[in-house]
């Protein structure tokens, strides 16, 4: 097996930006640019827009995701959103450890782990994000930083269940940076994710696996990182608030 395999993912995070008009206004924009991709095109945004964004993408191909998801059912945890909340609004996608919430937020690679398993007890579908900070790429640990992010994520999840999960590799550097891993790492590291995937579960569940690369990818890189054959998709940030470019990439993504 390889890439052609793997159906590419390509997945906006769009972070704290829109309300739901520019939302509704965005989408609709998108839609006729997006129609015939052949690769999944998934919109992550704020809680607050989640329904104008459902609403706009209805009978579209654009499925919605919100962009962190709580590990508790319910409870006193002021200000935060469960999976099962999500999940009862009919959101299909969530990401979960991204790096700006493990950098700004607390997140640790132990509440990663238990917001992954909320998200599969109640069926959402994840975008789990790992990466290494400058100084780990500068130290040369960025295989380990992977490999410990990837492990401590996936304990106890089932083969069965990582069918629900895709992981975005992020180096943090790169993310809002302008600054892009070259083709050959995010191919590099892409494989060294899908290698530990390997290692957990079976060498078929690795081959099947979906890795996205995520860092300034923007219209203009998009062709080259994803032509490689460990990068399957892309998670985009900055390039994912404009129509045209996130067409591009979703374009890039369908060839
Ligand atoms: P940028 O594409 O803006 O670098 O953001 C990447 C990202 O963090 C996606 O989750």
């Amino acid at each position: 097996m390889n890439k052609a395999t793997r159906k590419a993912v390509i997945a906006g995070n769009w972070k704290m930006n829109n309300t739901p008009a520019e939302t509704a206004a965005l989408i609709d924009a998108m839609k006729p640019l997006v129609k015939d991709a052949d690769c999944d095109v998934v919109l992550c945004v704020p809680y607050i827009d989640l329904f104008a964004a459902m609403d706009a993408a209805k009978g579209s191909n654009i499925k919605i995701g919100a962009e962190n998801c709580h590990w508790a059912e319910k409870g006193a945890f002021t200000g935060e959103v469960s999976a099962k909340m999500l999940n009862a609004c009919g959101v299909e996608y969530v990401i979960i450890g991204h790096s700006e919430r493990r950098q700004y937020f607390g997140e640790t690679d132990v509440t990663v782990h238990d917001r992954v398993r909320a998200a599969l007890n109640e069926g959402l579908k994840v975008i789990l994000c790992v990466g290494e900070t400058e100084t780990e790429n500068e130290q040369g640990i960025t295989a380990e930083v992977l490999r410990k992010q990837t492990k401590i994520a996936l304990q106890g999840v089932s083969e069965e269940e990582l069918k629900s999960i895709i992981i975005a590799y992020e180096p943090v550097w790169a993310i809002g940076t302008g600054k892009t891993a070259t083709a050959e790492d995010a191919d590099k590291y892409n494989g060294i994710i899908r290698a530990c995937v390997a290692e957990l579960y079976t060498a078929e569940a690795a081959e099947a696996f979906t890795v996205q690369y995520g860092g300034s990818m923007n219209a203009k890189n998009a062709a080259e990182l994803l032509s490689k054959v460990n990068v399957d998709g892309g998670l985009i940030g900055g390039a994912s608030l404009k129509a045209e470019d996130f067409s591009i990439i979703v374009k890039a993504a369908s060839i």
